[in-house]
């Protein structure tokens, strides 16, 4: 045979079991297939991404073969039951690391960070394959775009509360809406300050590995961030209990948190009460300008906020160009240039006397 009909090197191939391979070579390579979490970097969009897992699916289907073979094998010619034991417990681990929270459609994305203020970091934030509406296991774009404007917002409109000092920085921020916790945590790493991070209690479990996926960063970056529920409008049973006590925050911030009817009416009330009542205190908001849709709710966010004894006007707004792969996974324009609005609201004082 020539050589350019050579297979590929042996050290690719899954051993078979009717050769009877030694317990060496099948433990070695049980332990080459672990799965590692999966990285990729902020260019890679999600269609890019879940393209390149269903070309490995091939492979997958035929590792997944090679471990139930395995786990249904007596291992009769090894030498020990010991041996047996260890090889059945590792292509046990190999198989669940391929059914459960790692099985394809799980992605981990690693977001870079640099600035000559606070130097260059970067998070990595665990998506779980989307599950039925359960928007807050993606990261979107807006908390991104939001996040890299924070540096400026402690040296602009935000600064009255980052005046230099080790009392200064706001104690604690609240995110509301964290879904995955990209903004939440590079708040906590760029304001060097402790931040709660919010969302319904179902998406709390991947906001929480998340945050203790990026726990070393947070802390290196001289920050802090804590995990709790946090239902607006919700009872006390969705409400963790350290928000019981009212108007507790100086800074609120939230990225893209508008995509029901009812959420312009929900956030605001989660806004006025957990927002400190002094004029110091400020609400920093996020939100893209997708359609005539997402607008409109933005315009009922505004009012919703301007309503009640204690108002909130928006004291300062713009609009920054971004990217937002809100799209559905199957469209290949997936990557989509959206208007990201922004606006920080203040207590109302005109009234005050
Ligand atoms: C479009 S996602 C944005 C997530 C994240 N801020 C980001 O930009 O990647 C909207 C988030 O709001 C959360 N959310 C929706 N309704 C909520 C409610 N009533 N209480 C708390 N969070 C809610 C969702 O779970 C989701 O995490």
């Amino acid at each position: 045979m020539r050589d350019t009909a050579l297979p590929p090197p042996p050290e690719e191939e899954l051993p078979h079991l009717w050769q009877k391979p030694a317990y060496e070579v099948l433990f070695a390579r049980l332990k080459k297939l672990r799965v590692e979490p999966r990285v990729w970097t902020l260019h890679d969009s999600r269609t890019d991404i879940l393209k390149e897992q269903a070309v490995t699916a091939h492979d997958r289907r035929e590792i997944v073969s090679f471990l139930s073979s395995i786990i249904k094998s007596s291992l009769a010619w090894l030498d020990s039951d010991d041996e047996r034991e260890l090889v059945w417990e590792e292509a046990s681990k190999r198989m669940s690391e391929r059914c459960g929270r790692t099985a394809m459609g799980e992605i981990t994305r690693r977001w870079p960070f640099e600035d000559h203020g606070y130097g260059a970091f970067s998070l990595a934030i665990r998506e779980p394959p989307l599950t039925g509406d359960s928007l807050g296991l993606k990261t979107w774009g807006s908390s991104y775009a939001l996040a890299q404007l924070l540096h400026e917002f402690a040296a602009g409109p935000l600064a009255h509360l980052f005046v230099p000092g080790p009392l200064s920085t706001p104690q604690e921020v609240l995110e509301l809406g964290s879904g995955t916790g990209l903004l939440g945590l590079a708040a906590a790493c760029i304001w060097k300050t402790s931040v709660v991070l919010t969302d319904l209690p179902t998406i709390i479990p991947n906001l929480a590995h998340n945050a203790s996926l990026n726990q070393e960063v947070v802390d290196g970056q001289g920050g802090r961030a804590e995990v709790a529920p946090l239902t607006w409008g919700g009872g006390r049973e969705d409400i963790d209990s350290m928000f019981w006590e009212l108007n507790r925050y100086q800074l609120i911030i939230v990225a893209d948190p508008l995509y029901d009817d009812d959420h312009p009416a929900l956030l605001s009330s989660a806004v006025h009460e957990q927002l400190a009542l002094n004029s110091d205190a400020r609400a920093l908001v996020m939100v893209p300008q997708r359609d005539e849709t997402t607008k409109g709710l933005l315009r009922t966010l505004r009012e919703e906020l301007a309503r009640g004894a204690s108002p909130l006007l928006c004291l300062e707004e713009s609009i920054v160009n971004g990217q937002d792969d809100w799209g559905d996974e199957n469209d290949d324009d997936e990557m989509r240039h959206v208007g990201f609005w922004w606006g920080i609201f203040g207590r109302d004082q005109s009234g005050a006397s």
